[in-house]
């Protein structure tokens, strides 16, 4: 082996998140947490490989993700008493989420269930800004039995009027919701039919990759970016013309409610994403172009997937969902915050203590024991500091330093100095930490 050893950096497509950034990243967690709990959510933590055949069977073998983009492995046995098996980092919760109310039996209770979770989800697309291999997803299901009221459209309008709020009090700007519906099974088969057969005599018009969608999956030819192809496929038949009488009777309520909320929407007919278990109401909220995401603007998408239980083996339990794109959440706060003036304001500590010499070590840290306990936040210099030293450290990350010298320690009376103003005062120990709270 050489003696030179390259240094290892974080695999192509994952990133580490370091501080400030992750106070942001806590920030938008304990937001969508408060969120979510005023409106009756708990949190469900699934893990994050399963078996293969979960996402196989439930996402769909034709989709993307699927047939290219997932980390499966062939887990080898360990003892006699296993098997080998294809296991895969999850690409996304809601099949796994889905697996743990079949499991569990949460149907058996008769109540919907509402859940959410937070968490890295794993895409092995190609990298680029707002799209990552490693990526985080802020995400919300509801599912129940059919006595539940899970199928009902209040519960489409609930999920999105709460996703209209979180967005708003994060301070998302500009946000626009495309809605669509992609009717029943039996509706999406016969669009599909309608689809295929409109595609066929055109479809050698098109690039190379619609042409290949036309023959494998043609919903997905609507998802098309391509610009050359774009006037053709806004030719082809929509889905409205193609949903029963229940699925348009169930589209027009879920917007009658969101008109009765004030929630804007934009119906959009080639919103079908990318997911092979919609069902009915599909949804995204994008953000304005120089919101920081570049070509990725979908912040977010989800829709309704009556059939899925079914399809993993488990009961009738229609259900509605969405999933946050957490990095792109993040990149457009940052960016939209930049664009206004400035990134929010990095928050400094109550205090910075800074003993002189290091025999005041000791002290320095029993002093600092106090006052964190009395919910100050504190950091502890070295004693063998210099008294500017000290000064320049702590104006870097605390509002006040608290100086500990000899003639501190023995008197009890400690000298304050406050950046903001250049203040300096003398406290008694004992008034500190009330002192350092005002
Ligand atoms: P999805 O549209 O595949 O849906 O992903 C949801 C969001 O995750 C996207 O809108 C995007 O913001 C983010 N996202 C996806 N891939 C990446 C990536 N490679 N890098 C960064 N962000 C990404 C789902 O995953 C469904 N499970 C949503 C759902 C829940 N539907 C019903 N319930």
């Amino acid at each position: 082996m050489s003696k030179q050893t390259n240094s290892l950096k974080a695999v192509r497509g994952t990133r580490d998140l370091l501080p400030p950034d992750t106070a942001l990243w806590n920030h938008v967690e304990a937001i969508a947490r408060s969120v979510f709990a005023r409106y009756g959510f708990g949190e469900i933590r699934t893990p994050i490989f399963e078996d293969t055949q979960l996402f196989a069977r439930g996402v769909g073998e034709e989709t993307d993700i699927v047939s290219k983009e997932m980390y499966t492995w062939e887990d080898r046995a360990r003892a006699q008493s296993e098997k080998a098996q294809s296991l895969t980092l999850r690409p996304e919760n809601t099949a796994g989420v889905v697996r743990a109310y079949i499991e569990h039996k949460l149907g058996d209770s008769g109540q919907l269930q509402k859940l959410y979770y937070i968490g890295p989800q794993f895409r092995r697309e190609r990298p680029q800004r707002g799209r990552y291999r490693q990526f985080w997803q802020i995400g919300v299901e509801v599912l129940g039995p059919v006595s539940s009221g899970a199928e009902s459209p209040l519960r489409d309008a609930e999920v999105l009027e709460m996703l209209a709020t979180l967005l708003d009090e994060l301070g998302v700007k500009g946000w626009q919701l495309q809605l669509n519906s992609v009717g029943s099974t039996e509706d999406r088969r016969r669009y599909n039919a309608a689809l295929r057969e409109a595609l066929a005599p055109i479809k050698h018009q098109m690039c190379e990759d619609n042409q290949r969608r036309a023959e494998t999956n043609p919903l997905r030819v609507l998802d098309s970016k391509e610009p050359a192809d774009q006037e053709l496929i806004n030719g082809l038949p929509k889905i409205a013309d193609y949903l029963d009488e229940d699925s348009r009777a169930h589209f027009a309520a879920v917007r009658a409610a969101l008109d009765a909320c004030g929630v804007p929407y934009t119906v959009n007919p080639r919103l079908v994403r990318g997911l092979d278990y919609y069902t009915r109401t599909t949804f995204e909220f994008t953000v304005p172009d120089g919101s920081g995401l570049g070509t990725q603007n979908a912040l977010l998408g989800g829709g309704r997937y009556d059939g899925l239980s079914e399809m993993l083996g488990g009961p009738k339990a229609p259900g509605i969902g969405f999933a946050i794109g957490e990095d792109r959440l993040i990149l457009t706060l940052q960016a939209q915050a930049e664009a206004a003036g400035g990134a929010a304001s990095e928050k400094k500590l109550d205090v910075y203590i800074a003993p002189m010499g290091v025999e005041r070590n000791p002290a320095a840290l029993a002093l600092a024991r106090e006052l964190r306990r009395a919910e100050l936040s504190v950091e502890v210099g070295d004693g063998s500091f210099r008294l500017k030293k000290s000064f320049e450290a702590a104006d870097k990350v605390a509002r006040r330093i608290v100086i500990l010298g000899e003639d501190e320690l023995h008197s009890s009376i400690l000298t304050v100095k406050t950046f903001a103003t250049g203040e300096q005062t003398k406290i008694a120990q004992a008034e500190l930490a009330k002192a350092l709270r005002a």
